[in-house]
């Protein structure tokens, strides 16, 4: 059977997209925040309130039982998407709430150490923060290299004063500043050889690179549905078997027990133990929609494709005077994405323009990663493009001739 990902992407793509079918589609450059729905997403999460509206694992009627069925193909579709097993998967509001889990769930000791990089989004960051302001861990940033790759020497030094306190790594897959990727195999070895775990925060590199989380050698993995063509309010956390098993949970509640009474609490082993009351059972309809689309994309396509976009983006702006990429030269080594400073023009007005003349969106501002911003002194934040499966070449050189026509205008 012919993949989407051998015909004719991205044209075939934008078919199944309705604000792409307009007249006058729109050129969506802003996939690192969250990207389009297909129909066959949209339609999923519809049903769930259209055709069965039921609870999970409760009501033995035909909409509890098709709901109970329907969150266990989806568990078990995202955890075949990478390489897990079903039992390894926990559904959780997004990327943010999974690692809030991991945070509060760690049953640390005093002196633990937690490092992270210097250009995590806040949702890798505040938690550590607030856990070091509570007394509980010490938090250590790696700086990166000079073009924003991560420095490994840095990384193997600050594991190494820590030393046997080292408990945990956060650490980004691919940053949504500047859309680099971070060595995962080299930091899970030496992170592990210290005796620590790695949890990855992976909401801006599952969508466009295939992933085996047997590959990468991680403890936990955090991503977003709403960044890969799923519905809003769905996130996963994958966690391994033996690391779940020694997490707290942080919503205690109903579904989450064996045995509860007020002087014997059991909690059930496994994802459930995190999923307490309720669940997105729409976004989890929409949820394995957005992975059945996925599985019809072939991934080598789909990151040769971002990086063609961004080539075509970089060689437009790169000689612009006022703008300067952030991170490596080569738009290969930043996927589907461009960050760019504009030295003097308030990047919120360059994207006003971009929108009002040409409905070109693109995100303006810090991203989320306010330390960074701030460390580096960039008061004004920066202008960032991002590309998806359904983007194309007219849509990268649009975004070039009305960015350079309104910086031209501005200066
Ligand atoms: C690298 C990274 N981590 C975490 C998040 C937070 O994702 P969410 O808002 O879905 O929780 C984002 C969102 O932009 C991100 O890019």
């Amino acid at each position: 059977m012919m993949k989407r990902g051998d015909i004719l992407p991205p044209s075939k793509f934008r078919e199944d997209f309705a604000p792409l079918r307009e007249e006058f589609p729109v050129c969506y450059l802003d996939n690192a925040c969250t990207t389009m729905r297909p129909d066959s997403v949209v339609d999923a999460v519809t049903s769930y309130y259209t055709k069965g509206p039921g609870c999970g694992g409760r009501s033995p009627h035909r909409w509890g039982n098709a709901v109970t069925q329907n969150v266990v193909q989806a568990r078990e579709k995202i955890a075949k998407f990478i390489g897990a097993s079903r039992s390894e998967i926990v559904f959780t509001l997004n990327s943010t709430a999974g690692i809030n889990q991991i945070a509060r769930g760690i049953n640390w000791k005093k002196g633990d150490v937690v490092i992270t990089s210097d250009k995590e989004h806040n949702s890798n960051f505040v938690p550590w923060i607030q856990l070091k302001n509570r007394g509980l861990i010490n938090h250590e940033i790696v700086n990166s290299n000079d073009d924003n790759t991560f420095n490994l020497n840095s990384f193997e030094d600050a594991c190494s004063s820590a030393g046997g306190n080292l408990r945990l790594v956060a650490i980004p897959h691919i940053s949504n500043l500047d859309g680099v990727g971070n060595p995962v195999n080299e930091i899970c070895k030496i992170a592990h050889d210290y005796g620590a775990e790695v949890l990855l925060d992976s909401a801006q590199s599952v969508p466009i690179q295939k992933t085996n989380i047997n590959q990468l050698g991680c403890d936990y993995m955090t991503f977003s549905m709403h960044k890969m063509l799923g519905p809003s309010g769905i996130g996963i956390l994958f966690g391994k078997e033996e690391s779940l098993q020694n997490l707290d949970t942080i919503s205690g509640g109903g579904k989450t027990v064996s045995k509860v009474g007020s002087n014997n609490l059991e909690f059930l082993q496994g994802p459930q133990k995190f999923e307490g009351g309720s669940s997105n059972y729409a976004g989890i309809a929409g949820a394995k929609a957005a992975i059945e689309y996925l599985e019809g994309v072939d991934f080598e396509w789909l990151e040769r494709h971002v990086k063609k976009l961004n080539t075509i983006i970089t060689d437009g702006v790169k000689d612009l005077d006022r703008v300067s990429i952030i991170g490596p030269s080569s738009a290969s080594e930043r996927r589907g994405m461009t960050s760019m400073i504009v030295d003097g023009i308030d990047v919120h007005d360059l994207a006003i323009i971009l929108d009002e003349a040409g409905s070109v969106m693109v995100r303006s501002g810090f991203h989320c990663v306010n330390s960074w911003f701030d460390s580096m002194g960039f008061s004004n934040g920066s202008l960032r493009t991002s590309a998806y499966l359904y983007n194309t070449e007219d849509d990268a050189r649009k975004f070039v001739e009305i960015f350079e026509e309104a910086v031209t205008a501005l200066s």
